[in-house]
């Protein structure tokens, strides 16, 4: 069975008591049923300890937004890999193009983030895209394999059991303009098909997500391309009736 992994992208957005009702609101839609898919929110790391505390026990596991690849020290501002391990984390999301964007994070950087994220036991979610401008240059892929060159320097084909990759196309991002099916279905079979040749990986075993302006009304379409293996959603996930909706659109697929 295909492998589906719907994520929510917070970013900085809830106060404590708004990341309580959501996560809360989450936890009783998927109460009793029995998901295939795994379900991750990703909260700032102000509200980590609370959503940690209210999905014990649950379906539903923990990510954060970022971290720092050094385990401790001077290094003002920065939140390490052993403090976000000391509430549950599971999963972290690096090479955001936000990230990227606003805080000029390199391919080096996270290509030194997700070592030490592997190196802890913890599973990175690398994000990899295309500006508009490159796509319209005809760079698309150009782009997408000199991040993957650099961000997966020096991994193993081992590590791949603990590795997402988020194709995110820059411009599709908090746009409300999601790629096209067949955009995503190109840039998903290029992308697979990079990865499994530079590590000598069977396709089936790379998880790669989509992410940019996946709603409900989009999901079902993007989650029913091969190969595609869940999304890694935004404003989307900040509504827990919609976030549950996505979840429900991809477990009929994989049940279907
Ligand atoms: P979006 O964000 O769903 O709001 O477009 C996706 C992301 O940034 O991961």
């Amino acid at each position: 069975m295909k492998k589906m992994i719907i994520a929510g992208n917070w970013k900085m957005n809830t106060l404590p008591n708004e990341a309580e009702n959501l996560v809360s609101n989450i936890i009783s839609g998927i109460q009793n049923k029995d998901y295939k898919s795994e379900i991750v929110v990703c909260p700032p790391f102000t509200n980590l300890q609370t959503v940690s505390t209210l999905i014990y026990n649950s379906k539903i596991k923990l990510g954060a937004q970022n971290c720092f690849y050094e385990p401790k020290g001077a290094f003002t501002g920065e939140i390490s890999i052993p403090m976000l391990k000391f509430f549950d984390v599971e999963y972290i999301i690096i090479g955001h193009s936000e990230r990227r964007t606003y805080f000029s994070e390199t391919d080096e950087l996270i290509n030194k983030k997700a070592k030490a994220i592997l190196e802890s036991g913890l599973k990175p979610i690398i994000c990899i895209g295309e500006t508009l401008q490159e796509r319209e240059q005809g760079k698309t892929f150009e782009i997408l394999f000199n991040q993957l060159d650099l961000c997966l320097k020096d991994l193993k084909d081992k590590n791949f059991s603990n590795i997402v990759i988020a194709y995110e196309p820059v411009w599709a991002i908090g746009t409300g303009i999601s790629a096209t099916t067949e955009q995503i279905e190109e840039a998903h079979n290029e992308i697979k098909h990079y990865i499994g040749k530079k590590f000598n990986l069977n396709e089936d075993d790379i998880v790669l997500q989509y992410g940019g302006s996946v709603t409900a009304d989009n999901s079902e379409e993007i989650l029913s391309i091969k190969n595609v293996n869940g999304a890694l959603i935004g404003g989307a996930s900040l509504k827990s009736e919609i976030f549950l909706k996505i979840i429900d659109i991809a477990e009929n697929i994989l049940q279907s």
